[in-house]
Formats: C-alpha cells, sequence, structure tokens
C-alpha cells in the first residue's frame, strides 16, 4: 500500500440562521437552539509528514492567526495523536484560509474539523465518524458542525447536531469587519446584558426550518434570529451602520453573523447578492464584502 505523503481537506464556513441563547450554566457555557448552515466559503488544510509539529498559514489575513499549539488545528491533531496512541504528532499542518479570522464564521473550527480530518487520513487511523465528532465537540462547540456541514440544529453548548434539510440554494452576502471579536467576550457581554432578566430557554423555530425546507429565500429572511447580536452591537456599535448599508441596498435581511462582527446579508438571488456586496463595499462600512451560497459540504478530503 502506497502510503500518502500528504493530505488536503477543504472545508466551509458557517453562518448561524437562529443562535437562541439561554442563561449561563454553571460550567460558563450557555445552552442553545443553534442552526447552523454551512456557507460555500472554504479555507483548505493541508497536513504533510514532519519531524515535528509545526503549523504554517497563507492568506489575506494570515498574520492574525496563531501559529502554535494554541491554535485549534494543532490540537486537533494533538488530539487525534492521543486517541490513537501515537505520541507526538509530527505533522506539518499549513492552512489556506479564506475564511475571515475571528470573524463569527467558525474559520478557527473550520481548520480544526479539517486538520482531524486530514491526520486521520494521512495516519491512515480510521477513527470512526462518532469519535470524529467526539474529538470535535472536545475542541470547540462549533467543530462538529465544521465535520458534518449542510444545516444542523445544534443543541447543548450547539455540539449536539441534528442534521436539517435545504430545499435550494439561498444566496448570501458577508461584510467583513476590521479586527476580530472575541467570542468569550461577546457572550460575557450577553450575560452583562440580561443581568436580573429571566432568560427563556432556547427554542428552535419550526418556521425558520419550514424556510430552509422549501429554499424560500423571503420565508427564510423573516425567520432569521441571534440572540447574540445586541452583545455584538453594544461591542461594535459601528456595525449597526453596516446593517443599515446592506438592508438599504436591498438585501432581504441583515444580522450578525454568530458572535460577530462578520455581518450577514441575505438576498433574493445571485445577482441580488452582487448589487449588496457592491453597495456594502461603495459604504465604506466594512473592509470587503464576499459574496457565498449555502448550504456546503462539512470537511471534504480532496
Ligand atoms: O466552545 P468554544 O471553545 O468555541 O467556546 C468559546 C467560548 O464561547 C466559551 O469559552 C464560552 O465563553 C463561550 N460559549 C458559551 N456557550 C456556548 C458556546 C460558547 O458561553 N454554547
Amino acid at each position: 500500500m502506497q502510503e500518502n505523503v500528504s493530505v488536503t481537506v477543504r472545508v466551509p464556513a458557517k453562518v448561524n440562521v437562529q443562535l437562541a441563547v439561554g442563561g449561563a450554566r454553571p460550567d460558563g457555557f450557555h445552552d442553545l437552539a443553534n442552526v447552523f448552515l454551512a456557507v460555500a466559503l472554504y479555507d483548505e488544510v493541508t497536513v504533510t509528514a514532519s519531524d515535528r509539529l509545526r503549523l504554517t498559514c497563507s492568506g489575506p489575513d494570515a498574520d492574525q492567526v496563531p501559529l502554535d499549539r494554541t491554535n485549534l488545528a494543532a490540537r486537533a491533531a494533538i488530539a487525534l495523536a492521543a486517541r490513537h496512541g501515537l505520541g507526538e504528532s509530527a505533522v506539518h499542518i499549513h492552512i489556506a484560509k479564506d475564511i475571515p479570522v475571528a470573524g463569527g464564521m467558525a474559520g478557527g473550527s473550520a481548520d480544526a474539523a479539517g486538520a482531524l480530518l486530514a491526520c486521520d487520513t494521512l495516519w491512515g487511523t480510521e477513527t470512526s465518524r462518532e469519535d470524529l465528532l467526539a474529538i470535535c465537540a472536545e475542541l470547540g462547540s462549533d467543530v462538529p458542525f465544521s465535520l458534518v456541514g449542510g444545516a444542523a440544529l445544534g443543541r447543548g453548548r450547539g455540539e449536539l447536531l441534528t442534521p436539517l434539510e435545504v430545499g435550494g440554494t439561498f444566496h448570501w452576502v458577508f461584510a467583513v469587519a476590521d479586527g476580530g471579536l472575541s467570542t468569550p467576550a461577546v457572550y460575557a457581554e450577553f450575560d452583562r446584558l440580561t443581568e436580573g432578566v429571566a432568560v427563556p430557554e432556547p427554542e428552535p423555530s419550526p418556521a425558520l426550518f419550514e424556510a430552509l425546507r422549501t429554499g424560500d429565500p423571503s420565508a427564510l429572511a423573516a425567520a432569521l434570529a441571534n440572540d447574540l447580536q445586541p452583545a455584538a452591537l453594544s461591542l461594535r456599535p459601528s456595525l449597526a451602520e453596516t446593517l443599515r448599508a446592506g438592508t438599504e441596498a436591498g438585501a432581504l435581511a441583515a444580522l450578525v453573523s454568530g458572535s460577530g462582527p462578520t455581518t450577514a446579508f441575505l438576498a433574493k438571488d445571485a445577482e441580488a447578492a452582487t448589487a449588496v456586496a457592491e453597495a456594502l463595499i461603495a459604504s465604506a462600512t466594512c473592509r470587503t464584502a464576499r459574496v457565498a451560497v449555502s448550504p456546503a459540504p462539512g470537511a471534504t478530503v480532496l
């Protein structure tokens, strides 16, 4: 059998079409009803046998990506090696980055899922899907979804997934902000804003499921919801201007993507998405704007 010398995995970004957030749990996490939709913006993770664990990154925002063992992709390789008793994970991980960094689009989670699947393939460890998902959940709440892609409801802290049917293609525009937002900081701001308020149990929206199932963009626009949006806007008030610029340019709906600061705009079709992206760039309320469709497949070996 010929050994693989290098393996590349392509892995998608996500947008949360519903992010219902409950009160803080004793472990500090929040119970969620988190409806993930994978979008066709991809990072590519390439792993190659090496004498030691090494990480490199290319792409426009590469300088913002940590290249030490705190990087989730490195932690994924270490976790997989530990699971199989392989000792030191001697591998070079290269991330070709296209997903906005620290943007609320699960770029770091995507790289973790990508590195995990790539190392499993490179090392021939043949980890079961169930075990891969368990390792993903240990790495982070959004990592299991990056592995499976498509659309899914995430319960618990977002790691307990139920796949959802999507009956069409949705056209999105993502406005990339200058600088990132820290996810823990946004959740802490959510806690501050809801202090003394009885936060209801997060419940998924049947109208949203129906909109995904029928592929109807207007119905999806009406059902989009993100409980982290007030917290993201409180930390980054200028995002309100970006949301307004996209709405005025004809987006069916606008919302903060996950914990932000990327903002997401749903358009009626490809042409409308291009017009919204051009208007957002012209408005100078964001660093750049990207058009992307959904759903997209999960982590895939190329
Ligand atoms: O799971 P992950 O490491 O991605 O979470 C990052 C941070 O986001 C957590 O440390 C926590 O502060 C917050 N978080 C949360 N509730 C969740 C998911 C994340 O409070 N369901």
